[in-house]
């Protein structure tokens, strides 16, 4: 894998431009569900302002991938270090490791009895101890940068899926995190606000956010992404440019596994 930390990637496209130091590393990560290996000596290096979409097939370990980065799920081997520091286990450190480290699912998980302003109010005010005042300045700040400012008042019940997806965005961003984690953000949507989301997330790409996105949307992937990880059954079979990727993908798993979802 090249591991220079600020090459500039031309044939990324738009996404080309330089990224920084090792924010979030995996190293020989190994995890179990009973008898099954879900991640097999996985290893990764997630650069500061880098986008790294990850895509396989389903049950390849992508979710489970994402969920070990802010420890919703432990690991059995292995190491990951965030900004060089192991994750924490538990406690204050762990809440701190949530927020610093934020995470957009498919299914929203906004809280359902509370509006959109204090979904995107709470975390700051509990974990982060900002003055509520503050915090509904930041929140309606955000809401306005990801196009739902209008909502605020609103339950999630109220909004569309594309609106709650953005309220879900705005919460995560409201804890200023140093990267955010997507698991599949777009795959309980209709398709006309699909890309209202990917709006947004390419426009946090675009200024500088670290991001690792589970996805199939290749269209986000070749405007935002600088590298794309292929996973096949817990490994990372490919770790490439999208370009390199899309056209020339090395394996044959990754080739039978684009040309399923590419003739859709
Ligand atoms: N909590 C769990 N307990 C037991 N097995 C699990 C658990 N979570 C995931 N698995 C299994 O681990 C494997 C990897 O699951 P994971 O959800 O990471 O895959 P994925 O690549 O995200 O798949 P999909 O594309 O369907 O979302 C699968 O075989 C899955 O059934
Ligand atoms: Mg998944």
């Amino acid at each position: 894998m090249a591991d220079s930390t600020t090459a500039e990637r031309p044939s990324a496209g738009a996404a080309a431009r330089p990224t920084g130091e090792p924010l979030i590393v995996l190293e020989h990560v190994d995890k179990h569900f009973g008898a099954l290996h879900v991640l097999k000596d996985v290893s990764l290096t997630v650069h500061r302002g880098e986008v790294v979409v990850v895509i396989g097939p389903s049950g390849s370990g992508k979710s489970t991938l994402c969920r070990t980065i802010n420890r919703l799920e432990t690991i059995d081997s292995g190491t990951i270090t965030l900004d060089g520091k192991p994750l924490p286990a538990e406690g204050r450190d762990l809440a701190r490791l949530r927020a610093d480290v934020g995470m957009v699912f498919q299914s929203f998980n906004l809280f359902a009895h509370k509006t959109v302003l204090e979904n995107v109010t709470l975390g700051q005010v509990k974990a982060k101890k900002v003055r509520p005042a503050e915090a509904r300045a930041t929140a309606m700040e955000i809401l306005d940068r990801v196009g739902v400012a209008d909502q605020a008042a609103k339950l999630p019940a109220q909004l569309s899926g594309g609106q709650q997806q953005r309220v879900a965005i705005a919460r995560a961003l409201a804890m200023k995190p140093q990267a955010l984690l997507f698991d599949e953000p777009t795959s309980a949507l209709d398709p006309e606000m699909i890309n209202e989301v990917l709006d947004v997330m390419v426009g946090l790409a675009r200024d500088g956010m670290t991001m690792v996105v589970v996805t199939h949307e290749m269209g986000f992937a070749r405007r935002a992404a600088h590298r794309v990880v292929f996973m096949d059954a817990g490994q990372i079979v490919e770790d490439a440019d999208p370009e390199t990727f899309f056209t020339a993908p090395r394996s044959e798993r990754a080739r039978d596994f684009l040309s399923k979802i590419l003739t859709h």
